[in-house]
This record gives structure tokens, C-alpha cells and sequence, in this order.
């Protein structure tokens, strides 16, 4: 017994001691009744306490910034969305980083012709890779970017795509440079975005452009309300959903303000998981890195399935399930604790912030500009 909870029954003894003896006479069965009918109603869970709990645990993710001098940082960002939808960045310029993580959707790839979900994306001339695309809301949080972490930070992982040959498929940063060098009206945007640069365009200033942009992209919701103590915000049964994700041992991992992205943790900790992606061990060839992946955001979970690295789980209930076999001790999750949990995970989407997200006006092409190259 600690000192505080020797301290508490001796004070639970103090009480019990000095209260008057109870003389009142048996209750009446219409008083009895009324209790009975009382204690029904009263929910399972002390949401006020619980929103306090969740407040130290998770806490409401505030955008980044990076830089301090706000004009210079507006026009980054401004640029930086302008480059994210930019497809003239792609070799056969029919792609962007919104065809992979679509803003209006949650920041992962929907199918524009059918609105399909998918496992994992498109390159160019449609090679498909072996991830499924996270999401680019929040990702700015997390400790490092990509399911193998192999990218410090969103500036570093935005130099990726854009030469992947799988992907964006540009020769070099070099070339990516002529595209935007050839495009009149980026200039001054580089201009204004990096105004003590030599040379404004650069591949390394297109990146932190792009990042600039990422870094603002939050999507509060009732989940943040009720932490800020609201405590109607969410629902009783989305509260206790809370409850058992706290009590269930789900934040040894999904914790902070992203609900994840904060360490790397093996899929099948508890209980090994079929999967052939070796994870981080690509990146470490470390053998106690096999089949560890960074922690994905719980954000916008609702919206951002399929699930797991490789994209191969449907719904949320499964994926729930899944975590309670695999990750923790206190598993396998009854049905209940499952469908509770899930209702709590939906109180995480949040709001589009549309005006930061609205598709850019974008430059016309000079006389140098390349033309698409789909070979
Ligand atoms: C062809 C589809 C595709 C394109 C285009 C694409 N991405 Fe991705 N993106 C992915 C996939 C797939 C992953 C996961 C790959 C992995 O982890 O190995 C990823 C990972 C990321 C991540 C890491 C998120 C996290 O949780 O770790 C960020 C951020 C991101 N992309 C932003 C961008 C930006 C910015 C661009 C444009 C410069 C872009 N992506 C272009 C498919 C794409
Ligand atoms: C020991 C760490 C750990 C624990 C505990 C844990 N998870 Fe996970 N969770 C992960 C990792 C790692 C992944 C990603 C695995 C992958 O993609 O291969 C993941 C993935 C998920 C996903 C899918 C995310 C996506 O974007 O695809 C959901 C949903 C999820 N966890 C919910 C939960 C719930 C609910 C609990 C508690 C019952 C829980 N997790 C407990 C580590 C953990």
C-alpha cells in the first residue's frame, strides 16, 4: 500500500467513526424503487473525471509553424498548398499529392471516379505500391513519417514522392526544379515564401513549402470539445468506449495528441500477426524490428480505412477486434467493449478546414514548361 492510499482508508475509517448513526426507518418500496430507478440511469462512467484523464493523455494537437515571421510563413503555407496539388509535379503531370491524400477525404487515397477507398495507391502509369497511404492530417505530429518511420519530419518526407519511380516519377530534383523554374507565376510565390534564399526555387524549398502547408492541418472535433470540458460532446456510450481504451491498456501505444505516431511497436506484440512486410526492419535490418511499425493517428479513423500498413482490413469493428487478439493483455475485447470502443474512435473525426484546404488558382505554363511524359 502507497502512502496516499494508506492515507485514504485512514480517512475512510476517520469518517465512518464520526458520522451519526443512521435513525432513519426503513425506506418505503416506492423509495426503493425510485433509487433502483436512479442508480439505472446514472451513467457507468464519471465523464467530468474521464475528460480530465483524456485531456493528460491526448490533449488538443495545435498546428506548427515553420517559422516565426508570419508573413514569410503565410506565403509558405499558400505556396505549400499550391504544391500539394500541383500535378505538374508528376511526370506524366497527372498526379499530385492529393491524388494519393486527398484533402477533402481525410488526407488518404479515394478513387476519384468511384470514391473507393484504396489499400494501396496508383503510381505512375498505374504501378501499385505495398502501402496503403496514410493520412497527411496530423501527420506532422508523429515522430517520425512513413509506416517504417524512414523520414525525420513532413519536410523531409515531401522530397520522397515526387522522385519515387514509383509514384510521381520525376527524373530528378533537378528536372522537378526546371518544371517549377519554367512556370512564371511560381517565382514571385518562392519569392515571398523564401525571401533571404539565392535561389528561391529549390527542391529542398518546394519540400518546406509543402510541409508548411501540412503542419495546418487539424481537424478539431467533439472528442477535443470534451476534453476542453464539454463533457456532453460525447455521447455515455462513447465515453465509456473512452473508458475502456484507457482501461484496456489501447494508450501504451495509441496516446498524444495525434492518438498515435508517438513509437514504433510490433504488430502481433502479444499474440503474432500474419503480415509480410517486415516493417522498420527495412530501414534498421535490425532483428527486434521485424514486423514493427510507427503507431498510426487514431484521427479521423472513421474516414481513413482501410487499415494497417498494407491496407488489408475493411472495417473498424475487425480492426478493434484485431488489436484486442494482438496488442494487449487484457484481450481478446468482448463484442461490447468492442462496439463501445468503436463508437468512441468515430468521436475522433472531426471538421474539414475547407477554406485552407480549397483547391489553388494555379500558374499557366511558360514556354519551357515540359509537356506530360505518360512512357
Ligand atoms: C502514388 C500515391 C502517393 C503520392 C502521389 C504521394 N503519396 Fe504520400 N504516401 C503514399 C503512401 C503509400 C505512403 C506510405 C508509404 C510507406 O509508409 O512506406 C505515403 C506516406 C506519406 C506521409 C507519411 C504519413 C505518415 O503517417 O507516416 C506523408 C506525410 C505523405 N505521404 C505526404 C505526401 C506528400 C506531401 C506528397 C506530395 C509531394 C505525397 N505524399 C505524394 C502515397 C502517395
Ligand atoms: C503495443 C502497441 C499497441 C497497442 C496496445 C494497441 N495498438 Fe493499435 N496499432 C498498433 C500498431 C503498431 C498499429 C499499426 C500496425 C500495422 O499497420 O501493421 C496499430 C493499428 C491500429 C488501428 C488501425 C490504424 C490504421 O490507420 O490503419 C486501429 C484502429 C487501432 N490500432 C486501434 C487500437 C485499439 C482500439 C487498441 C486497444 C484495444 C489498440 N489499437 C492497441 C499498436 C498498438
Amino acid at each position: 500500500m502507497n502512502r496516499w492510499s494508506s492515507a485514504a482508508s485512514f480517512l475512510m475509517l476517520f469518517v465512518s467513526f464520526c458520522s451519526p448513526p443512521d435513525k432513519t426507518a426503513k425506506p418505503t418500496v416506492a423509495e426503493q424503487a425510485a433509487k433502483t430507478e436512479e442508480a439505472k440511469q446514472e451513467p457507468k462512467v464519471d465523464k467530468v473525471a474521464l475528460a480530465k484523464q483524456a485531456a493528460g493523455l491526448f490533449g488538443t494537437p495545435e498546428p506548427s509553424t515553420s517559422t516565426t515571421d508570419a508573413a514569410v510563413e503565410s506565403a509558405q503555407v499558400e505556396l505549400g498548398r499550391m504544391l500539394y496539388y500541383e500535378k505538374r509535379l508528376s511526370k506524366a503531370q497527372d498526379m499530385s499529392c492529393n491524388s494519393c491524400h486527398s484533402l477533402a477525404d481525410y488526407g488518404v487515397d479515394v478513387r476519384e471516379k468511384d470514391g473507393k477507398h484504396m489499400a494501396t495507391s496508383a503510381g505512375h502509369r498505374g504501378q501499385l505500391g505495398d502501402r496503403n497511404s496514410p493520412s497527411s492530417y496530423y501527420a506532422y505530429l508523429h515522430l517520425a513519417q512513413f509506416w517504417d518511420g524512414r523520414a525525420k519530419d513532413v519536410e523531409e518526407q515531401a522530397k520522397g514522392p515526387v522522385t519515387n519511380p514509383g509514384e510521381m516519377a520525376m527524373k530528378s530534383p533537378k528536372a522537378v526544379e526546371k518544371v517549377l523554374e519554367s512556370i512564371p507565376g511560381y517565382r514571385p510565390k518562392f519569392k515571398a515564401a523564401f525571401p533571404k534564399a539565392k535561389r528561391p526555387i529549390s527542391y529542398d524549398n518546394m519540400a518546406v513549402a509543402i510541409g508548411a502547408f501540412e503542419r495546418k492541418l487539424v481537424t478539431p472535433s467533439r472528442f477535443d470539445a470534451f476534453m476542453k470540458g464539454d463533457v456532453e460532446a460525447l455521447t455515455d456510450a462513447e465515453a465509456e468506449g473512452l473508458q475502456h481504451f484507457v482501461k484496456k491498456g489501447c494508450i501504451a501505444c495509441h496516446v498524444g495528441p495525434a492518438v498515435g505516431g508517438m513509437s514504433y511497436q510490433k504488430l502481433g506484440l502479444l499474440k503474432p500477426y500474419s503480415t509480410k512486410d517486415e516493417g522498420r526492419f527495412r530501414v534498421t535490418k535490425a532483428e527486434s524490428d521485424k514486423f514493427v511499425f510507427k503507431v498510426p493517428s487514431l484521427r479521423n479513423i472513421e474516414k481513413t480505412g482501410p487499415y494497417l500498413h498494407d491496407g488489408s482490413i475493411e472495417t473498424l469493428s475487425e480492426m478493434v477486434t484485431i488489436m484486442g487478439n494482438h496488442q494487449i493483455a487484457g484481450g481478446p475485447l468482448k463484442a461490447e467493449e468492442v462496439e463501445r470502443i468503436v463508437a468512441f474512435l468515430k468521436s475522433l473525426t472531426g471538421k474539414i478546414p475547407e477554406a485552407l484546404i480549397a483547391e489553388p488558382e494555379f500558374p499557366k505554363n511558360g514556354p519551357k514548361t515540359p509537356k506530360p511524359d505518360k512512357t
